[in-house]
């Protein structure tokens, strides 16, 4: 019917966000807002990956190495930037604490001073940039409460229950951004005719139990045995089958769809794993939670990990809820 139709044309994500408070307060106001903004950042990385390819300085290594001790690409540097560049006269964030800046980024005093923090990975994925594969932003926002932030972002150093709004971006054959503020999980896909982002689906639910485990079986030798125990059962059982993108976006947004889980456990060299916790692991366990599915660190809820440092990395299992529940099982006959 029309109805329907102009109905799925025009759920676009500032006014689904306004329907998920049910209310115009300040704050339902501010998280709209916010939410476009991520969407405005969203199509402009998304229109420079699509063209990358056809640009002399879009691909490639900038020389530089970030905080994480990574070389630094282009892409990277050219997504953290458009997120500083949204929200910076917007008056809705006062710092934002990216993978690729060491300390947060504070709005400048002459620009108007938001009472939000954005924590995210500009580009999640890098690996695939120059091979045309999926990668994806992710971001987290937290409540700025006291007024007085120092420069480090010790202030920061909190667990993620303290979230009240994450997501990513997905820069697949579509682009695609997920997000929840604790109403459930949403996603929108972009319509490049509209330049909207139109919702696609709604309150998402991860099966109980998938098929897919996703994990880089190249640290194989490197993992505690409890790990190596839970591949050599997934491998003997039928009804298990690996699929492994890179990206970490792309692998949790399978998972996500069709159940299953990814893990980045630690190794004997990086106990602590790869991926890091503030602006990865936090807001992708708060999605997978609100999706009916769990994240841990193989003995710990992933909300519940207070980080030592902004940059601080976790081993990550995220999922479906019996497929987390088996890993775990294996990690504790170890223990
Ligand atoms: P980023 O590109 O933001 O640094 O993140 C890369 C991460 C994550 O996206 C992915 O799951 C993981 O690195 C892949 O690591 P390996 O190449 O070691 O498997
Ligand atoms: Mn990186
Ligand atoms: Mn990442
Ligand atoms: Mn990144």
């Amino acid at each position: 019917s029309h109805k329907l139709a102009l109905d799925r044309d025009c759920m676009t994500l500032s006014r689904h966000v306004l329907k998920q408070f049910q209310d115009f307060s300040p704050e339902a106001q501010d998280l709209s807002a916010l939410m476009s903004r991520i969407a405005l950042a969203a199509k402009l990385i998304a229109r420079r990956l699509t063209r990358a390819g056809l640009m002399d300085d879009a691909l490639g290594f900038t020389g530089q190495t970030n905080v994480q001790g990574e070389a630094v690409k282009k892409m990277d540097v050219y997504a953290n930037q458009v997120f500083i560049s949204v929200f910076e006269q917007s008056g809705l964030v006062c710092r934002l604490a990216s993978e690729e800046m060491e300390k947060p980024y504070h709005i400048p005093e002459n620009c108007p001073i938001g009472r939000y923090t954005l924590l995210y990975d500009p580009i999640d994925g890098s690996s695939n940039l120059d091979v045309n594969i999926n990668v994806g932003s992710i971001f987290a926002i937290r409540r700025q409460s006291d007024p007085d932030i120092d420069e480090t972002g010790q202030d920061l150093l909190q667990s993620g229950r303290g979230q009240i709004a994450a997501g990513y971006v997905l820069y697949g054959p579509s682009t695609m951004l997920i997000y929840s503020i604790g109403t459930g999980v949403h996603a929108f896909t972009l319509d490049p005719t509209l330049g909207e982002f139109v919702l696609s689906n709604e309150n998402i639910r991860v099966p109980e139990h998938g098929p897919i485990y996703s994990v880089n079986e190249g640290n194989f030798w490197q993992w505690d045995e409890s790990i190596r125990d839970y591949i050599r059962y997934v491998h003997r059982h039928e009804g298990y089958t690996a699929r492994y993108g890179g990206a970490l976006v792309g692998d949790f947004h399978r998972i996500l769809f069709q159940g299953g889980v990814f893990l980045y456990p630690g190794t004997v060299k990086k106990p602590e794993g790869k991926l890091r916790l503030l602006y990865e692991s936090a807001p992708l366990a708060f999605l997978i939670e609100q999706a009916g599915g769990r994240a841990s660190n193989g003995t710990q809820d992933i909300l519940d990990v207070v980080p030592d440092q902004v940059h601080a990395r976790t081993p990550l299992i995220i999922g479906s809820t019996e497929d987390v529940a088996l890993v775990e099982s294996f990690i504790r006959e170890r223990q």
